[in-house]
């Protein structure tokens, strides 16, 4: 029987291959995904030779686009934030990653899928309700619940037993865990695990220091169609392209820093540091299109779904009918959001400065406070106080009696 393993390449997949042998007796089948983390990803199919695998079972997908088109800007339509700041970036990658390891399981005919994460977190729930959803009957195995390997040191004497090269800086306690793409950088664990100490500086690796940051401004602008980004400064830009674009804007001007303690769905909760330069701007500027293009009622009704869809993203059910039924009322309230944004970067902020659009429902006639030249009747309001006002009367008449 085969095994299909989500491998990074790292220690701890890496340990997980030789025991997914050694304990199944299975032909493990490796999937590297690059999701822009930022790493080579030829090391990892080295690394799986050097193990043993086969080389037609050593499965490397550059899957930047199909993450930031289908999965990163369906969820920015929703302004989704879960606890009402974290921007989901390790919770959107897993559906993908799942759906890529069961299509692989599929055409190498395995009958398993594995995984690196551990029984504590959030990211086992987000792969295997991933797995279940697309392939029912699916074996799934997750070594970090079943192995005895409890320990770091546990962990690489196992490596060590087996041959499995362990990197220098890894012999001692790793200093803490962390999960990137294109999107963002997690950290959580070991020096973070108090949250009351501050996160020390080497944590960070996606923005610079707010200390660093440059005391000239950027201006960039950022076009929208159909509430999707398509343009930076006038460029027209891949989705994969024009995050990353955004990021190296971000890391500049130490953008998109986040320090949280969430509620993981398991039931605990965990303290973390984000890092989501692109995501944040985008975020503000998806937020200020919306702005001039969105009628009231739709963008009242969106905010009071979006917890809800954030909630669906960050406890793993991507691939649920609520989370398509929501993504279709989303989707939909978009046809109208198209038009330019215009940010000045500085300083840790992503500051909006200006917004148009051939869409827009903002109009200067009828708000001013000069003449309006007819456009809006004054004396209208009395009345539509008045009939709100009146429930408010008769209630404050029955007080006085
Ligand atoms: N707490 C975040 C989430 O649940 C990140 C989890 C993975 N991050 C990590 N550093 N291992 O989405
Ligand atoms: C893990 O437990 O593997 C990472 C943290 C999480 O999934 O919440």
């Amino acid at each position: 029987s085969k095994v299909v393993l989500a491998f990074s390449g790292g220690l701890d997949t890496s340990v997980i291959l030789k025991w997914l042998k050694e304990t199944y007796g299975c032909e493990v089948v490796t999937f590297t995904a690059d999701l822009g983390q930022g790493e080579e990803l030829e090391p990892a199919r080295r690394k799986a030779e050097l193990m043993g695998v086969r080389p037609e079972h050593i499965f490397i997908d550059d899957l930047r686009e199909e993450f930031v088109r289908d999965y990163v800007f369906p969820m920015m339509r929703a302004n989704a934030l879960y606890e009402g700041l974290y921007l989901l970036g390790t919770s959107i990658a897993r559906p993908l990653i799942a759906k890529r390891q069961i299509e692989i399981a599929r055409q190498v005919g395995a009958d398993a899928v594995s995984h690196g994460a551990t029984g504590k977190g959030n990211d086992q729930v987000r792969f295997e309700l991933g797995y279940y959803a697309l392939a029912p009957d699916i074996k799934v195995i997750a070594p970090w619940r079943e192995w005895d390997l409890t320990s770091r040191t546990k962990l690489i004497e196992y490596a060590e037993a087996h041959q499995i090269p362990v990197p220098r800086d890894k012999r001692g306690e790793a200093p803490f865990s962390t999960d990137a793409n294109l999107l963002h950088t997690s950290s959580e664990g070991k020096v973070l695990e108090d949250p009351w100490q501050e996160v020390p500086d080497y944590v960070y690796s996606r923005t610079d220091h707010l200390e660093a940051a440059p005391d000239q401004a950027d201006y960039i602008t950022i076009d929208f169609e159909r509430g999707d980004a398509v343009a930076v400064d006038g460029e027209g830009l891949s989705p994969a392209a024009l995050l990353a674009k955004l990021n190296d804007l971000g890391r500049t001007h130490a953008i998109g820093r986040l320090d949280l303690v969430e509620n993981r769905f398991v039931g605990m909760k965990s303290r973390g540091m984000y890092e989501t330069p692109g995501g944040t701007i985008l975020h503000a500027a998806h937020r200020a299109i919306e702005g001039i293009t969105l009628d009231r009622g739709a963008a009242h009704l969106k905010d009071e779904l979006m917890p809800r869809y954030a909630e669906l993203i960050y406890n793993g059910f991507w691939f649920s009918p609520e989370r398509e039924m929501l993504q279709a009322a989303i989707d939909h309230s978009q046809q109208k959001v198209s038009g330019t944004v215009r940010l000045k970067l500085y300083k840790g902020g992503a500051h909006i400065v200006g917004r148009k659009s051939p869409n827009s429902l903002y109009s200067e006639k009828v708000v001013t406070f000069e003449d309006d030249q007819g456009a809006y009747d004054q004396r209208d309001a009395e009345g539509f106080i008045k009939l709100n006002a009146l429930r408010l009367r008769l209630l404050a008449r029955r007080e006085a009696r």
